[in-house]
C-alpha cells in the first residue's frame, strides 16, 4: 500500500467484480440501442476503461472535461466545460460515467446541460457515491459503491493530480491534505 494511504477501502478484486456486475446491468438496459458513453476526465478514466469493455451493445465513446471549481460556495454557479464532446448528443441515449458523486453539483449540471442540448435520455453511472454529502437533487442511475465521507484516492481519483494510478481505492491520510 502507498505510504500516504491510511488503509485500502476497495481492493483491485472488489473493484473488478463490482464494475463488471454494474456494466452488465447497464448493458442489459441498453440492448437494441446505440448509446453514447461519455467519460468524465480525468477522474473517471480508469473506471470508464474497465466499464466499457463489458458492454456488448454498439456503444460510441466520447469524453468531456468539466470543472466544478467553486461548487462549494456558489450555489447558482454554472459548470465550466474545459473539453467538450466531439459528438452531437441530440436524440442520443447518453450514459455519463463518472468517478464519484459528492455534492452532486457536477452531475446535476451536466445532466441538465445534456438534456438542454437535446439528448433523448441521460443515464448516470458512478463508481462511488458519498450520499451523506449530497446537496443537489440528483442520484446516479447505477452506482458501484456507496462510501462514507472520507477523502479517497486511486483508480482514477486524485489529490492534486497524484495517486490516480493506484490500482485500488485508498483513504488518504489526513496529514497529506491537511484535513
Ligand atoms: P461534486 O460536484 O460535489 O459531486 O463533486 C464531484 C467531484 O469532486 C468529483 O468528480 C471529484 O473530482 C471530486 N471529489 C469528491 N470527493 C472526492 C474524493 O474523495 N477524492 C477525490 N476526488 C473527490
Ligand atoms: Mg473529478
Amino acid at each position: 500500500m502507498h505510504k500516504d494511504c491510511e488503509r485500502i477501502l476497495l481492493t483491485e478484486e472488489q473493484l473488478k467484480t463490482r464494475v463488471r456486475e454494474v456494466a452488465e446491468a447497464v448493458d442489459r438496459r441498453y440492448q437494441g440501442k446505440i448509446p453514447l458513453v461519455v467519460g468524465i476526465l480525468k477522474g473517471g478514466i480508469i473506471f470508464y476503461a474497465d466499464f466499457v469493455r463489458h458492454l456488448t451493445v454498439p456503444a460510441e465513446l466520447d469524453f468531456m472535461a468539466v470543472s466544478s471549481y467553486g461548487s462549494g460556495t456558489v450555489s447558482s454557479g454554472k459548470l465550466k466545460i474545459k473539453k467538450d464532446l466531439d459528438r452531437d448528443v441530440k436524440g442520443r441515449d447518453v450514459i455519463v460515467v463518472e468517478d464519484i458523486i459528492d455534492s452532486g453539483f457536477t452531475l446535476a449540471n451536466l445532466k441538465a446541460l445534456l438534456l438542454e442540448r437535446g439528448a433523448k435520455s441521460v443515464c448516470i453511472v458512478t463508481l462511488l457515491d458519498k450520499e451523506s454529502r449530497r446537496t443537489y437533487d440528483i442520484r446516479p442511475d447505477f452506482n458501484c459503491f456507496a462510501i462514507e465521507d472520507e477523502f479517497v484516492v486511486g483508480y482514477g481519483l486524485d489529490y492534486n493530480e497524484r495517486y490516480r494510478n493506484l490500482p485500488y481505492i485508498g483513504i488518504l491520510k489526513r496529514e497529506v491534505y491537511g484535513g
